[in-house]
Parts: structure tokens; C-alpha cells; sequence
């Protein structure tokens, strides 16, 4: 199964599939340890304690993605 990104409404990016040979790295060249894991949640809130990794705090912050955000004025 290839890896599939899949946006959850108000939350995370989910990684799914085969994520046995797939690696995030940060800035600093280093791979984050995703060992074994079947699924991998990413932040896309900006208020993860445990960037770049989902940590449950989009709920607490009442996180709207873009489709979701009522327009601005202007
Ligand atoms: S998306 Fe979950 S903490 Fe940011």
C-alpha cells in the first residue's frame, strides 16, 4: 500500500500505508523516529507541544482548517 496523506477535518495530517522506509526530517538534517508505527498524525495547527507531530492541542485551541474558516473582511 503506498502512503496516503490524508487531512482530517480540524486536526492533523494523518500518514498511513507503508511507512516502513518514509522519513521526516527536521531542519536540522535529523530523522524523526517513526519506527513501527502504522500511522503518523502532523500537526497543522502550529500549537503542538510535539511538533511536527499532533499532540491534541487543535481541540483545545478551537482549530478551523482553511475550508473551514469563515472569510475575513476586505
Ligand atoms: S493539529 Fe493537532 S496539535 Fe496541531
Amino acid at each position: 500500500m503506498a502512503i496516503q496523506a490524508t487531512i482530517l477535518p480540524t486536526g492533523p495530517i494523518m500518514l498511513s500505508g507503508d511507512l516502513g522506509e518514509f522519513q521526516i526530517v527536521g531542519a536540522d538534517g535529523q530523522a524523526f523516529d517513526i519506527a513501527g508505527k502504522e500511522k503518523v498524525y502532523l500537526c497543522r495547527c502550529g500549537a503542538s507541544t510535539n511538533k511536527p507531530f499532533c499532540d491534541g492541542t487543535h481541540s483545545k485551541i478551537g482549530f478551523l482548517a482553511a475550508e473551514g474558516a469563515v472569510k475575513s473582511g476586505g
